[in-house]
């Protein structure tokens, strides 16, 4: 089995549902490589973080692989509308930045207020994918949130996915994506 099984179909998908012409908002940039992953198979990337480290490090990949797609906001994604509000979709890659400080995470409160207001924003066909991971405390919080926040969704509306491994003991992460099917009325 692939090392990084999930991380790895997280990518898989979103190159399988976008395209060039989309715009899309990586809201938890870390250490860029989903930024970078996803620069140049869309339009425009908008990229958050609240870390001044994550973004330095990313803006140095933006650098070295010339990217001029990107466009890297220090702030919290919940404030994403004064950024952005037409795109195709966002990702999400939950927890703290790898190799930097574990107790800068990202929070369940947070994380739903800004996935709630995104999923208006979205067009019908967009998505949000979300990385959960849940084998530390605040992750295991946010995961128990995300789930009751997502079956208060309207099945007519959206339509839930999650890709996880069931059998594996080590509390690997697991996928959400969140289709749009429909506007609400
Ligand atoms: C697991 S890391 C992301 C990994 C990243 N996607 C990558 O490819 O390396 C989570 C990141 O979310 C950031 N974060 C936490 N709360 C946030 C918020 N409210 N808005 C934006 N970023 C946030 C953290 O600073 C951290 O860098």
């Amino acid at each position: 089995m692939k090392q990084h099984l999930i991380l790895e179909t997280a990518h898989l998908l979103l190159a399988h549902h976008l395209s060039e012409n989309d715009v899309v908002i990586d809201a938890t940039v870390g250490n860029g490589h989903d930024t970078l992953f996803l620069s140049p198979k869309v339009s425009h990337v908008y990229a958050f973080d609240i870390q001044k480290q994550a973004l330095d490090h990313t803006q140095k990949l933006i650098e070295s692989h010339q990217l001029s797609n990107v466009t890297l906001i220090m702030d919290s994604h919940e404030h994403f509308a004064k950024y952005v509000t037409a795109f195709k979709a966002a990702i999400f890659n939950l927890g703290y930045l790898p190799g930097g400080d574990k107790d800068i995470t990202t929070t369940s409160e947070t994380t739903i207020k800004t996935v709630q207001s995104m999923l208006e924003h979205l067009p019908v066909g967009g998505f949000i994918q979300i990385v959960v991971y849940t084998g530390h405390e605040q992750g295991k919080i946010e995961s128990d949130h995300l789930k009751d926040y997502l079956r208060t969704l309207c099945i007519e509306q959206f339509k839930v996915m999650k890709i996880e491994l069931p059998y594996q003991d080590n509390q690997p992460p697991y996928i959400l994506i969140i289709h749009k099917k429909k506007d609400g009325s």
